[in-house]
């Protein structure tokens, strides 16, 4: 018999996929029991016993942490896939046209929907998204994210240089701007959302911003998010900006914007010096290779991440990323890998796609972990196959995306998302 999913989960029994703590993997328990409490917090996660009173809540289906996105652009929802050149190109061309049109609160609302809603039918439960420069826009992002249920961290995207006076907000503005909303919004809702300090990269920033910004993220405690090394011209520009700086990640460590909060995205081209200070800094790279592919931008090698340690996530990095679905976005990192001679399985990567992204994010208290004591953050999919053995059962998830969706989107066991007819 199938039960209809229920808005607010109280137990599940089924196939769970139990991610590990602290290296990329899963455990699958073929027939579980998951209770969650009123707080939407795990309260008992055992093998069902047998004979179980509990029938199976929705058959031919797997279970498991919801996706955490680690890059992506809320006013980029719009131009997913503007295929206009390479990434300073690509930004002139389509990005800061389409960004201009933020200013408009009317414009911000409407897309605010779609794009949560983009995220959660993939079954994303949390990200770390850049807004706009426009404060309102920003303000609108959050008040939607509130609203439907989702988790992450959000950033005014700040940029005073070099691209259309439209986007452009200069620092004191911007930084002024950047405290009224992390002093609204840092911790809401029992830390769901937080404020992240977004430099859009160096290019886009007066070293007077980065170091503002820098100085507002230790004052408040907030994380850090920006591009680095990405595109060669990129590389050659900020060389010309910063000619006493020794590197490009050099540019963000002097102006104090790197420590264990600090995101960086891409890294395609770091030098090795650039890695091991990466990683003496205790930074997160988010990785995102579909981006990477669509603006030719060249490919990060994963294994440079794993020797070192570092943490670790997935972003689709919507809208130069074709998609909002992280289980694409693993099966384009498992190209890449193919591709820069990196070792990595379908099991590794929707690990980094669920709980090491919570890491990257510094919320893996309260998402990507099922453990009595967590939020119950989960997303149930389908698997016409649940008898697959566990190595191809990770490659039809990863692989198979198409055939196989996310029939349901649970934040706190609540639910955010569910497919029609499910
Ligand atoms: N570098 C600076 N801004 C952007 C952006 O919006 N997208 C990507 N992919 N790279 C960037
Ligand atoms: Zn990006």
């Amino acid at each position: 018999m199938t039960i209809a999913l229920p808005m607010q989960l109280r137990q599940i029994r089924g196939t769970v996929l139990i991610p590990l703590l602290d290296q990329p993997g899963f455990k699958l328990v073929p027939d579980a029991v998951l209770v969650i409490d009123d707080s939407g917090r795990i309260s008992e996660l055992k093998t069902a016993p047998d004979p179980c009173p509990i029938p199976e809540t929705k058959p031919g289906c797997i279970w498991m942490p919801g996706f955490v996105d680690t890059h992506l652009h809320f006013p980029q929802s719009r131009v997913v896939g503007s295929a206009s050149g390479p990434l300073l190109e690509w930004l002139d061309e389509t990005i800061f046209p389409e960004e201009a049109r933020f200013l408009d609160a009317h414009y911000a609302r409407m897309v605010a929907d779609e794009f949560c809603l983009s995220m959660l039918s993939q079954g994303t439960v949390a990200a770390a998204v850049y807004s706009s420069s426009a404060p309102s826009a920003t303000q609108i992002l959050f008040e939607t994210m509130a609203r439907v249920g989702l988790r992450g961290l959000v950033g005014l995207t700040l940029m005073d240089r070099m691209a259309p006076q439209r986007v452009l907000l200069d620092a004191e503005k911007a930084l002024g701007a950047a405290r009224e909303l992390a002093e609204q919004w840092h911790g809401f809702d029992g830390g769901r959302l937080e404020f992240c300090i977004t430099p859009r990269f160096a290019i886009s920033c007066t070293p007077k911003l980065l170091k503002g910004a820098a100085k507002l993220a230790h004052e408040l405690n907030l994380p850090v998010q920006t591009h680095i090394s990405e595109n060669q011209d990129e590389i050659d520009t900020v060389r010309q900006l910063f000619p006493k700086h020794e590197s490009y990640l050099d540019v963000y460590a002097r102006a104090g914007l790197l420590d264990g909060r600090s995101i960086l995205a891409h890294c395609i081209h770091l030098s090795d010096d650039e890695w091991d200070l990466l990683a003496d800094k205790g930074c997160s790279v988010s990785h995102c290779p579909d981006s990477n592919f669509f603006l030719g931008s060249g490919q990060m090698a994963l294994h440079k991440v794993q020797s070192r340690g570092i943490e670790c996530g997935l972003g689709t990095d919507v809208g130069a990323g074709r998609t909002f679905s992280l289980r694409r976005i693993a099966a384009s990192a498992y190209d890449t890998a193919l591709l820069t001679g990196s070792q990595t399985t379908a099991e590794e990567l929707l690990w980094y796609a669920s709980r090491g992204g919570a890491k990257v994010l510094g919320m893996d208290d309260r998402t990507g972990r099922l453990e009595v004591g967590c939020e119950a953050d989960l997303i149930v999919m389908k698997q016409s196959d649940t008898g697959l053995k566990p190595a191809r059962l990770f490659d039809s998830l990863v692989f198979q995306h198409d055939q196989n969706g996310v029939e349901a989107t649970y934040v706190r066991g609540r639910r955010v998302y569910m497919k029609d007819g499910s």
